[in-house]
């Protein structure tokens, strides 16, 4: 979709990244570890200082004690960790459960690795997890559970209810969890992030992976994390030593001076929450109907009011007829019928967000 906007010269909302400049100070940090000739190869598992904060945040926002040298690792991005943390503990015939609609990379990770994916679909339209029906799908072959809080591309967040859930289900058993969380800074409404750090019986069975494009408006940069208890992580290691070996290193430095310094994430959700209100505000009155979002930077719109056509008919139309390029959510969604929404990628400058409204608005 960002191709053929790109090609039409359509409003890009589609692909997930900002359209507006990160911090400069942080291009500063980055050329100035360049040009103190921070340029050779990081540790395999990160560097130390980078591992250390983000140990320390783990810490101050949910009270979790990472071990920075063997439980932290850096990586060339959360779509790399994801990859390796299936590939280390998932083997031929296992069965690993992803929620449908879900990330595109979670299926094909499994797959590649031999593993057999469970998919479990979210109630629509609340996006709900159906407790009974993933209690359901568990055999004595699921290896793997995968979740993904704040959600792409639902925008819904797990609660602590549905942590109490997990930890029923899981408990006793040999599952282990990978907790995309990549989300984790951008959550709405005053609502808490409900980490899997922050519940010991789910922490001791969890690799949850974060994003620094996410938090810090650098996509491009494909610098993400995992971290994980010790024994997991001697395994994702394995596998990462032999995917990328290393991350980035002059980026890594300058992420571990902003991170330590808590820059930039404290002040994410307000920052994201004003986006979503103004494009909404900007909708409102329209024939597009909003789904609630609670998290991340994406906004599903209900066009049942405009027309009755398949989503991917419509969001190509959209595009073409109308200029605004949006992600048809048949893209995330394996069994399931594909619902009359679209997803809208809100990290937009506000004159986007005016320009795209004004044209969904006429619809
Ligand atoms: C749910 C989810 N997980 C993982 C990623 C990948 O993160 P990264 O760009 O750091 O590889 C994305 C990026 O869009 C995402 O939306």
């Amino acid at each position: 979709m960002s191709k053929l906007a790109a090609d039409l010269g359509a409003i890009n909302l589609s692909q997930g990244f900002p359209d507006f400049d990160c911090d400069p100070a942080l291009v500063d940090a980055v050329a100035r570890h360049m040009r103190d000739g921070r340029n050779q190869y990081a540790p395999m598992q990160g560097v130390p200082a980078l591992r250390q904060a983000i140990a320390a945040k783990y810490s101050a926002l949910h009270g979790a004690a990472y071990d920075p040298d063997t439980e932290v690792t850096v990586t060339s991005g959360g779509t790399e960790a994801i990859f390796d943390a299936v590939a280390a503990v998932v083997h031929p015939g296992d069965e690993v459960i992803v929620f449908e609609p879900c990330y595109d990379s979670y299926v094909p990770a499994v797959e590649v690795n031999g593993g057999k994916a469970i998919v479990v679909s979210l109630r629509y339209p609340d996006y709900a997890v159906p407790w009974d029906e993933v209690r359901a799908a568990v055999t004595p072959r699921t290896r793997l559970i995968v979740l993904n809080s704040p959600h792409n591309p639902a925008a819904v967040v797990l609660g602590a209810q549905d942590i109490g859930e997990l930890e029923r289900l899981v408990d006793g058993t040999g599952i282990t969890i990978l907790s995309d969380e990549v989300y984790e800074h951008i959550i709405f409404d005053g609502a808490r992030h409900e980490s899997m750090a922050r519940s010991e019986v789910l922490r001791a069975r969890s690799f949850i992976v974060g994003s620094f494009g996410k938090t810090y408006h650098v996509t491009g940069w494909k610098v993400g994390y995992v971290v994980a208890p010790a024994d997991l992580m001697t395994e994702f290691r394995k596998v990462h030593q032999f995917v990328t070996f290393s991350t980035n290193t002059p980026v890594q430095h300058a992420l571990a001076e902003f991170l330590s310094q808590k820059r930039g994430y404290p002040e994410l959700s307000a920052f994201y929450q004003r986006k979503r209100d103004l494009f909404l505000e900007l909708l409102d009155g329209s024939r597009w109907k909003p789904l609630p979002s609670r998290g991340t930077y994406f906004q599903l719109l209900d066009y049942s009011a405009i027309t009755d056509e398949r989503d991917m008919d419509f969001a190509l139309r959209l595009t073409k007829d109308h200029g605004v390029a949006s992600i048809p959510t048949s893209a995330f969604l394996y069994h399931q019928a594909a619902p009359p929404v679209l997803r809208f990628c809100f990290a937009k400058k506000d004159e986007t967000l005016e320009a795209a409204a004004g044209r969904l608005r006429q619809l």
